[in-house]
């Protein structure tokens, strides 16, 4: 059956997060009818909001995305609004008598889910309140999505993830990851488990190194407030790099179901190397940019410190150590500023074991996934060139470009999140182990940098519009390899 039965409670629903992703993604899913007549939501914040007004922002942020006025007004009719103070008991009983009016009204079977778009520091409170005060139904399912950050370090993901599992059971937490709901991230799967040629050479016999980019052109924006106690090591490397490294470096899951995936993920995240203070200063980098063509430094954004030594560019060396990857690098960066917005994988194989075309220099086959802005997968071949030389061997892409067709049709990555909660599939989501192991990792990199700090790092050490600072580039050569991708070459 398309037409689900939920009730969505969002909490943090006058924000921005539900205004730019939350409500648009669940218009899609309604005019796909997966949503149809069969739910309701009811947004919840401090502010004394009524549902005329929570209707009328949910209609301005889908506004464009519908086919007639009707539809929008239809749509925005299960809306509800209901003020609320996540620490006043009383609310909850207020809250509930609301839920529960809108699962008789629209039959809703006692299918919950709580979404959680605020700041962590009140999960476990809310998590709590939805248990005593009984808003979690006995009838239904009751799922809880949260997200990040996720802690800003082990012991802190520890004590928020002991909190909510007191009132909640792991399969019934979903902890998003963006990046996880993208097509391309998602395409990594069929690309490794149903392609014999890449499955068979996807390992350290045949992969020499592999490269992960992260690249933004947009600066900290209004977001500086969080990203000075944050910087980019904890805002993108612990989750979403890291899942990118999960997803390329697991072995074959038995299924494509989430148990089996979540299986091999953990135990790729608990197989990285987790590096000394030494270890740390050989192999990772960390940036700040400074002014350049027309752009203000780092410090110099609002609300910045102008001594301030948080990065907003990492790039480092990784290793998985688990029987297939162990030896193979992977180079990972991502920085705000840089020269372009793009995230890109490239997969580096190893060179012919010997060269017959003794003249020429062979390239390495690549196989470059693109996530990010337009997705692609696209392999590096050598090829006879055609001439009347002796054997001349050049390179050739095969390319798959997503045409904007296909681009428009592709859901955006909130839409397929938000249906994966509804069908309870955590496939695409973080399990608690991975979140622990992804901590871990970065904890020693995070510690090593603040030791650091009395012989601290030299910033600003990178221009707006760059591709990073050159240590970022040195960190490859050192090996006798560079970034493949390099949009300034
Ligand atoms: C978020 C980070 O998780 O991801 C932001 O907090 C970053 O700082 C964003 O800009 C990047 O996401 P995307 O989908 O635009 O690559």
């Amino acid at each position: 059956m398309k037409d689900r039965k939920t009730l969505f409670i969002i909490f943090g629903a006058t924000g921005d997060l539900a205004q730019r992703k939350l409500y648009p993604a669940l218009f899609n899913l309604y005019q796909k009818g997966f949503l149809k007549d069969h739910f309701a939501v009811i947004g919840t914040a401090r502010r004394p909001w009524s549902n005329e007004r929570l209707q009328e922002v949910v209609r301005n942020s889908v506004a464009g995305m519908e086919n007639n006025a009707l539809e929008i007004n239809q749509f925005a009719s299960h809306f509800y609004y209901q003020a609320h103070n996540v620490n006043d008991t009383e609310h909850y009983n207020t809250l509930k008598k609301l839920a529960n009016q809108l699962d008789e009204k629209y039959q809703l079977d006692g299918n919950r889910i709580f979404y959680l778009a605020m700041s962590p520091s009140f999960f476990g409170t809310i998590a709590k309140h939805l248990r005593s005060q009984k808003l979690v139904t006995e009838n239904g399912y009751n799922r809880l999505v949260i997200e990040k950050p996720f802690g800003h370090d082990l012991a802190s993901a520890q004590a928020l993830n002991d909190d909510i599992a007191q009132y909640f059971d792991e399969k019934n937490i979903f902890r998003i990851d963006h990046y996880l709901g993208k097509e391309m991230a998602q395409s990594i799967y069929a690309i490794r488990f149903a392609n014999p040629i890449f499955s068979s050479l996807w390992n350290n016999r045949y992969i020499s190194n592999i490269q992960i980019t992260l690249g933004e052109v947009l600066g900290v924006e209004e977001r500086a407030g969080y990203y000075e106690n944050v910087g980019a090591l904890r805002d993108m490397v612990q989750n979403h790099i890291l899942q990118l490294v999960a997803l390329l470096t697991m072995n074959a899951p038995v299924s494509y179901k989430d148990v089996d995936i979540e299986r091999e993920k953990i135990s790729a995240l608990k197989s990285l190397k987790v590096y000394e203070p030494d270890e740390v200063r050989q192999n990772f980098v960390r940036g700040q940019y400074g002014a350049a063509s027309g752009m203000p430094a780092y410090r110099d954004e609002s609300q910045v410190d102008p001594q301030s030594m948080t990065e907003t560019f990492v790039a480092g060396k990784i290793f998985v150590n688990n029987m297939n990857f162990a030896g193979i690098p992977i180079y990972i960066r991502t920085g705000k500023r840089m020269a372009v917005k793009g995230t890109r994988i490239d997969i580096v194989f190893k060179d012919m074991p010997n060269n017959i075309f003794s003249n020429e220099k062979l390239n390495p086959n690549i196989l470059t996934i693109n996530i990010d802005p337009t997705p692609s997968t696209s392999l590096r071949l050598n090829e006879k060139e055609v001439s009347e030389e002796n054997y001349p061997v050049s390179s050739v892409k095969l390319n798959f470009k997503h045409s904007s067709a296909l681009k428009a049709k592709t859901p955006e990555a909130y839409e397929k999140l938000l249906l994966d909660v509804i069908k309870g599939d955590s496939t695409n989501f973080v399990h608690w182990e991975e979140v622990r192991y992804s901590w871990r990792f970065v904890d020693a990199i995070r510690k090593a940098w603040d030791e650091m700090d009395e012989n601290p790092a030299i910033f600003p050490n990178y221009d707006c519009g760059s591709m990073g600072p050159r240590e970022a580039d040195e960190l490859l050569i050192h090996d006798g390899n560079y970034w493949e991708f390099n949009p300034l070459r």
